[in-house]
């Protein structure tokens, strides 16, 4: 979905960094338990320093879910994320995203209209039951439509649990005969990478383009298809490629590739290691001092990894900046601005998803969340 954000009122332009930086510590103190901010780990530092607790999507949902006594959670990350927090959270709670044009490029590429086109096209042909899966990374209209058809919603930290899941549903005796298919919503990339991971060659993988008619597919590659991936893709991680993994094999530094499963499926095979901005953090983290890290993901991370753990070497895999210009929405001076309005009683940006929406993206989201193991509130 794309909202438009009105600029803020000239004043805000015209705080210094030390004035905003201030503000917001004082507003979250006054507001002070009512308040929990979560930031997602491609956001900047300026912001990333108000959060509260930081994480994936995987995280960031959970976390959300467990927020039961806070009134307010401002979340520093995009629309999508934002939605699923108001999902998660009780109506009491009310959910705010700084700036409304933060949305995501992935999401906006599979509109519900689209995805019920698809899902009246592919049910006709498929020659029996198909489950949907939608990454995270998709509208609360889509994950509601995935949750009224039987299916569960993903995050780049659980594709694979959540797709043998449904494999398995579809297949109980997982003889792979049973003729069930899964349509992998919105992310071609995370859906063929992940199902590869677990074994399914891509010749059992076909792609739906919204673009075109009848999806580009005719009805015998429907029915043959084991696997339905929408055509979508991470406007940043598409930015990785093959010959920025071999310059990097070709330096002196014997440099480990660690990438985002957003990325093509030729650069995670290429890969030392795939897996989630959770799982690039930890590997990095717990990685042995000097080691060597070239990084698939966006830059915000990446930077932070580099300046917080100084005793490895950590670069971005690409030699140009891979930025997520939505999530660069967020800055100290919409922070700034959504809590003043807190204090003075006025929510602003509040992101509420209606209340039929609500309650089967919640289905989708609750079957994604008891197949996930759960995360403990944690520090940054
Ligand atoms: P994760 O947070 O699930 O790793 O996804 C990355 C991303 O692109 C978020 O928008
Ligand atoms: Fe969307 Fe990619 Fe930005 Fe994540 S990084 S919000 S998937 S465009």
């Amino acid at each position: 979905m794309v909202l438009f954000q009105a600029p803020l009122p000239v004043r805000y332009a015209r705080l210094s960094e030390d004035e905003l930086r201030a503000g917001i510590h004082s507003f979250k103190d006054q507001l002070g338990k009512r308040l929990v901010i979560l930031g997602h780990h491609y956001q900047q530092d300026e912001v990333i320093e108000f959060a509260d607790a930081t994480g994936d999507s995987l995280k960031l949902a959970q976390l959300a879910a467990q927020q039961t006594n806070a009134e307010f959670i401002v979340f520093c990350g995009v629309h999508f994320m934002a939605e699923s927090a108001d999902i998660l959270t009780s109506d009491a709670q009310k959910v705010i995203l700084p700036d409304l044009s933060a949305g995501c490029s992935m999401a906006d590429m599979a509109h519900i209209d689209q995805v019920e086109e698809a899902w009246a096209l592919l049910s006709e042909h498929a020659g029996g039951p198909i489950t949907p899966i939608t990454y995270v990374n998709s509208s609360a209209a889509v994950k509601a439509f995935v949750g009224r058809s039987d299916g569960a919603c993903c995050t780049s930290s659980n594709a694979k649990m959540v797709l043998e899941w449904a494999l398995q549903g579809a297949d109980p005796d997982g003889d792979g005969d049973a003729g069930h298919k899964v349509l992998f919503l919105p992310d071609q990339h995370l859906g063929r990478n992940t199902a590869y991971a677990l074994g399914w060659p891509l010749d059992s993988m076909v792609v739906y383009d919204p673009d075109e008619p009848e999806g580009g597919l005719t009805p015998e590659q429907i029915r043959a298809a084991r696997f339905i991936l929408w055509k979508g893709h991470c406007s940043v991680h598409q930015l990785f490629n093959l010959q920025q993994v071999k310059s990097i094999r070709a330096l002196d530094e014997p440099y480990n590739v660690l990438v985002h499963p957003e990325c093509a499926w030729e650069v995670c095979q290429r890969a030392d290691y795939v897996g989630s901005t959770e799982y690039i953090v930890k590997t990095v983290r717990e990685a042995p001092p000097d080691s060597y890290w070239a990084v698939g993901t966006e830059v915000h991370l990446v930077h932070r990894l580099a300046d917080r753990l100084a005793d490895k070497h950590v670069r971005l895999l690409a030699g140009i900046q891979c930025l997520c210009t939505t999530m660069y929405r967020i800055d100290l001076k919409h922070l700034y601005w959504a809590l003043e309005n807190l204090i003075a009683g006025r929510v602003v940006n509040q992101i509420a998803v209606d209340d039929e929406t609500k309650r089967w993206s919640r289905i989708a989201l609750d079957r994604m969340l008891e197949l996930a193991p759960s995360q403990p509130v944690s520090a940054k």
